[in-house]
Parts: structure tokens; sequence; C-alpha cells
């Protein structure tokens, strides 16, 4: 077989996992959630999680990767031995791969079209209400929806194709600094706005009225998903890092990179969303209805429209090649195909599961599985069952089959040491049992 590609640099991997973690998850769902649950509180809880449940599986995931240099299923193997009972997390991984993609592309989807409306002007000199409908009128036309699914599938794909070098690790090379500048410029633009003030303040003095259990266990699904864990693309991304690189820095810097941009995109739209009357308990139409309805009202509303649908995409896009490269790596691994002809059979597959999922809004609105649509049934499933528990099998293997050597390894420091200590018994307890307590709640609750 051919050998394998390696990011060029540290730099190259630090930008592509960060822009695997920064996704959709940062831009529409951490505002959102963080609407819902009181703000500051749920910020708080949040940060907790990361850092003590994100930030050690992430480091076991990259570890994991680096070690077996393969494919996901076939990392757990490396790492422990032939058929592996463990490797069912990497099986696990790719289903989620799937699934998460297959919807995570209709929204990319709405992206793209709220992106051209930007361009196009339609928001400023429209009413509000009018501006509200432009999401029902997507949803309610299935055609549009499954096409721009598709661009989006086929942007994914085309990057997928080109490997990992020419493709993923140029487009974040370029994608994500170009991201960066412009969340770094809507963050000066909400700082001259009159509710500046007051979302930072929402954001960071906690009131635990509204934040409750659910806050809580959102936040620990929300760490999961945020840093793009419990599934194996950051195993498969760390299967491309060779050198003997110090796992807590790249991981640490990941970790930082991606809650500062939540952060930032949080002040950004509460900002906009208090200075111009919104709400910020809107829920998932927060991104969709509320904001643009907003631009319309602001001064260089034009702009910051473009500016903001144009983050989003990019965010989405460097998310999105993330889990394709997941199963692509597999099938091509497991099955000696080309990468253009696995990029393509992944993809397509993909995008025609996705269909089930742009349909879920318009002709199959009615059928539902266990009272959900496709759409809903797909991200239920994976970001309340199969990324945490994928998560809690990653971070038992880690930390009771590799244990401490792999410690050892990582820390670079002998096992009494508190950080070896911190690592070894969130990885073999801490994390699974925030995972289990979460899954029995959600079970009981039905
Ligand atoms: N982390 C991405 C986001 O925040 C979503 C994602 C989840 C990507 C799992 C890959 C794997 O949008």
């Amino acid at each position: 077989m051919a050998t394998r590609q390696h990011w060029s640099t540290r730099l190259a991997f630090i930008l592509a996992a960060s822009g695997s973690a920064v996704g959709l998850g940062n831009l529409w769902k951490f505002p959102y959630i963080t609407g819902t649950y009181g703000g500051g509180a749920f910020v708080l809880v949040y940060l907790v999680c990361t850092a003590i449940i994100g930030f050690p599986v992430l480091i076991s995931e990259i570890f994991i990767g680096q070690k077996a240099q393969t494919n996901v299923v076939k990392a757990f193997e490396e790492n422990h031995r032939r058929y592996s009972p463990w490797r069912i997390a990497g099986w696990m991984g790719l289903l989620s791969g799937f699934l998460i993609l297959s919807f995570y592309s209709v929204v990319g989807g709405w992206v793209l079209d709220f992106l051209l409306r930007a361009i196009l002007n339609q928001f400023a000199g429209h009413s509000g209400a009018e501006i509200e409908t432009y999401l029902e009128s997507l949803f309610s036309n299935a055609w549009r929806i499954i096409i721009w699914h598709f661009i989006f599938m086929a942007l994914t794909i085309t990057i997928v194709a080109k490997g990992l070098n020419k493709g993923l690790e140029r487009l974040n090379n370029l994608l994500m600094p170009s991201l960066s500048v412009i969340l770094l410029f809507l963050l000066v633009y909400s700082f001259f706005l009159p509710g500046f003030g007051r979302a930072v303040g929402f954001m960071f003095v906690p009131d635990i009225t509204k934040l409750g259990v659910e806050g809580i266990l959102q936040a620990v699904g929300h760490a999961f998903f945020t840093l793009s864990l419990g599934m194996g693309v950051m195993v498969t991304y760390g299967s491309y890092l060779s050198e003997n690189e110090s796992l807590p820095r790249v991981a640490g810097n990941v970790t930082v990179l991606n809650t500062l941009i939540a952060l930032i995109a949080g002040i950004v739209i509460f900002s906009i969303v208090f200075s111009y009357g919104g709400e910020p308990a809107k829920g998932p139409t927060l991104m969709f209805q509320t904001l643009p309805v907003l631009f319309s009202q602001m001064p260089g509303g034009y702009l910051v429209a473009i500016a903001f649908f144009l983050l989003a995409g990019f965010a989405a896009l460097t998310s999105a090649v993330s889990l394709l490269e997941v199963v692509v790596t597999y099938w091509e691994e497991t099955h000696r195909k080309s990468r253009v002809g696995t990029a393509l059979i992944c993809g397509v597959t993909v995008a025609l599961l996705g269909v089930l999922c742009a349909l879920s809004f318009n002709l199959l609105s009615g059928f539902k599985i266990g009272g959900l649509t496709f759409f809903d049934l797909f991200d239920t499933l994976t970001a309340q069952l199969l990324l945490p528990l994928g998560g809690a099998l990653i971070s038992l293997f880690f930390g009771w089959v590799l244990g401490s050597q792999a410690v050892k390894v990582i820390t670079g420091k002998p096992i009494t040491n508190l950080f070896s200590q911190v690592l070894l018994w969130t990885t073999r307890a801490i994390a699974p049992l925030f995972i289990l307590v979460m899954l029995v709640y959600k079970i009981m609750q039905g």
C-alpha cells in the first residue's frame, strides 16, 4: 500500500483539528443553548466540562490515532490485539460519521442559502415578518433544500477526494485564518453596539435559575460534540501526526481555540440580539430567523450578514470534511480502493441519506420514528447516544487498556505526577461516569 500521508507541520494539524472542532456547534448550537439555559451559569458548566472531560478525552483520541497510524477501526486493534472487542467503538464512530454528516450537510445547505440571500441584499429593506418567513419557505421547498445540501456535499467530497495534504490541509490553512479574521471583525463591530456590555454580562455572570439538570447534561453533551469527540475524528486526524508531538500542548491549543471561538461567537450574537431587541432564548432558529431580521436593522448590516454567513459556511465545511475523512480513510484502507473513488462512494451515500433529513421539513415531515423525523432522529441518536457512548468507550479503552504506560508517554512525567493522575482518572472514571449519569437520566426521561 502507498505510504500514508502526514500533516506537513504541527500547525497544519492544529488548524485541521480546530477546523473540525469549530463548526455549526460553535456558531449555531452553542449560542442558542446558552440563550435557552440562561447564559453565564451554562457557560460556566460548559467550560468546566470542556476542561475536565473534553480536554483529557481529546488527548486520548489523538494518542490512539497517533500510535496506531491507521483508521479508526484498526486503531483499536493496533493498540490492543487483533479482533479486539474495543473496535466496536470504531464501528460506532463510522456509523456516527454517516449519520452526523447527513444532517450536518443539510444545515450547511441552509447556511449557503442564507449566504446567497445576504449577498443578494434580501435582508435590508424587508420587513421582519417577511425575513422570518425565509427559513420556512426554504423548508417548504423540497428541491431547494435538497439542492443546497447536494452543493454542500459536493464541496465536501471534492476536498476529501484531493487527499490529506492537497485537500484537507490546504482548506484548513486557508479557511481557519480567514474565519478568525472575520470573527475578529465582527467582535470589533459588536464592541461598538449598545448591547455589548449586556451581552458580556449575560454570558459571564452566572444565573443558575434557568440552568437545571437538563442544562448541565446539555453542557456535557455539547463538550463532546463541539470538540468532535466520541466518533474517531481525532483518532483519524491523530493518525496523520507522525512526530513525537507533545499531545497536551497540541490538544490544549485546539481546546482553547475552539472555546475562544465559541465564546466570541456568543458575544457577537448576543450583542446584536440585545442591541436590537431580539430574544436570546429563541432556540434553534436564532441564527436563521432572529439574526437576519436584526441584520436588516443594523448600520452596515449588509456586510455583517455576508461576513456572518461566510463564517458559518467556512466553519461548517471544515467540520464536514473531517466527518467524511473518517469514513473514507477506513474504506480506502480496508478495501484498498482509490481515494477519489472512495470519497465519491462514501460521499454520495451520505448525500442520499441526507435527502431523508432534507425531506424531514416538508414531504416526510409526518413520517416519524419514535416521534422523531429523520433529521431529529439522526441528530438525537448521534449527539445524545452514539457520541457520548463512543466517547465513554474510547475513554475507558485509553484509561484501562493503555493506562499508566500511555499516560507516562503523554505527560513525560512519572505516574505519581498530578497531571498524570488527573489524565488517568478522568479517562478511567470521571468522564465515563458523567456520560453514564447523562445517559441514565435521558433514558429515565423517556
Ligand atoms: N465539532 C463540530 C461542531 O462543533 C461538529 C462535529 C462533531 C464534527 C463530531 C465532527 C465530529 O460543529
